[in-house]
């Protein structure tokens, strides 16, 4: 009985961890596709399009929104950010009509995955939790109440 259920357990764990491995290399490939959305500000290589002196975006290698608490960086994506400075030439557009729930999750695990980043996956069903979460929020979002998102964790 105990040799059975060993045995079981040694079946199944792997199978398990393989499926996570699929649903990731399925969110990436996906990910990559929407990352299309992204590139024309923060590049395809994620590093920011120099504009002159300047850049359209920044960098997203080791951003603490793209690769800490999912909830804030959603939040980042979905609303966009204010523009309250000149750092940049562009400005971080709300998206959150342009990506479905599937896009979004598969947007967001490539970022957190990319570019030397390494991050836990986002599941559709975790991208739909965060629209509902912040479907109060209206206009893009203050770097301020980024800050406060942060320091709650
Ligand atoms: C039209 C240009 C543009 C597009 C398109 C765009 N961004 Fe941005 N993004 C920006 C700019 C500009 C900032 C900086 C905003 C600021 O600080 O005022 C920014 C900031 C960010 C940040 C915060 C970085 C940090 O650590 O401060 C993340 C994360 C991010 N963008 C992810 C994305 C993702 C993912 C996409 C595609 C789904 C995307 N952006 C599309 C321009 C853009």
């Amino acid at each position: 009985m105990k040799l059975a259920k060993l045995l079981t357990l040694a079946l199944v764990a792997p199978s398990l961890a393989f499926a996570d491995d699929a649903e990731k290399a399925k969110l990436m490939e996906a990910g990559k596709a929407s990352f299309m959305t992204c590139a024309a500000c923060h590049g395809m290589d994620g590093q920011g399009v120099a504009a002159g002196p300047k850049k359209m975006a920044p960098s997203l290698t080791g951003s603490k929104i793209a690769t800490g608490d999912p909830a804030t960086f959603a939040l980042v994506v979905l609303h966009g950010i204010a523009k309250e400075n000149q750092d940049y030439l562009g400005m971080m557009a709300p998206l959150g009509a342009a990506l479905d729930d599937d896009k979004l999750a598969a947007v967001m695990t490539y970022v957190r995955n990319s570019f030397n980043n390494s991050a836990s996956v986002v599941t559709p069903a975790d991208a739909k939790k965060y629209r509902e979460q912040f479907k109060a929020q209206t206009g893009p979002v203050t770097r301020a109440k980024l800050e406060e998102l942060g320091k709650a964790k």
